[in-house]
């Protein structure tokens, strides 16, 4: 059985006082547990304030970020230690924004996911095509492509610390969701992958998230598809009641 998970990806939003107000709301709002597993991923300097603010719930705490070095002479970088003793054991890698603005490659990205696993942290893998790709019918290829450089070279063992997030990189902050129908095209296409290039019980088991311009009005239909268990979402994240909605939508 797959965990159904929505995850909020607050981005570069909120200081210290927006997160505490934010994460005030959300609680107000969690008046019943929801079917979904629920996490927030607020910027690092707002990690440890959030895990304290969350305990005592099930909320999980995730980054948004995590450089591959366990430590050393990187300035301005995070590690997987660091992350660990404020209490966050989650988080985003491979996220088209920093694929975009910070150049992360397959490469790079397969060498993040491997020191994530090894410290035991799950990790919620972002991938996705542009629309040139989709528009030259080569989205299916460019997903492959992406999961293969960077996840495919993994034990099995590996895939339970796992989460995948469709994210097609036109659907992104843009309004222009992906349709129900072609978010389960795609998610059918990336449980097919994980079957011929890892297994049937991976495929099986792998929570695929969708992620670009999820609102609470197409939140249901998208998340009511066969292939898709839940969504990485980021505008709606920002609203209590918006992020409340999405997560209740199962
Ligand atoms: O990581 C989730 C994010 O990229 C989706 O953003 O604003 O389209 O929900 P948004």
């Amino acid at each position: 059985m797959r965990d159904k998970i929505v995850a909020g990806n607050w981005k570069m939003n909120n200081d210290l006082a927006e997160t505490e107000e934010l994460l005030g709301k959300l609680k107000m709002q969690m008046v019943k547990e929801p079917e979904a597993t629920v996490m927030v991923a607020p910027s690092f300097t707002n990690l440890y304030p959030t895990f304290q603010a969350l305990k005592g719930t099930s909320v999980i705490v995730a980054a948004q970020n995590m450089h591959e070095s366990e430590n050393g002479a990187f300035t301005g970088e995070i590690s997987a230690s660091m992350l660990k003793s404020v209490g966050v054991n989650t988080v985003i890698l491979g996220h088209s924004e920093r694929r975009a603005y910070f150049h992360e490659t397959g490469e790079l990205l397969a060498k993040k996911v491997k020191t994530a696993i090894d410290n035991g942290m799950t990790v919620i893998f972002c991938f996705g095509e542009e629309l040139e790709d989709r528009k030259n019918d080569k989205h299916f290829d460019l997903v492959e492509q992406q999961l293969k450089e960077a996840l495919f070279n993994l034990p099995q063992s590996s895939w339970k610390n796992i989460i995948l997030a469709y994210e097609p990189v036109w659907a992104i902050g843009t309004g222009e969701t992906a349709s129900p129908e072609q978010a389960q095209e795609m998610h059918k296409h990336i449980r097919n992958l994980l079957n011929k290039n890892v297994g049937k019980e991976v495929a099986e088991n792998t929570s695929i998230l969708y992620g670009g311009s999820v609102k609470p009005n197409n939140a249901k239909e998208i998340f009511a598809k066969e292939d898709v268990d839940g969504g990485l979402i980021g505008g709606a994240s920002l609203n209590a009641v918006d992020f409340m909605a999405i997560v209740n939508s199962f």
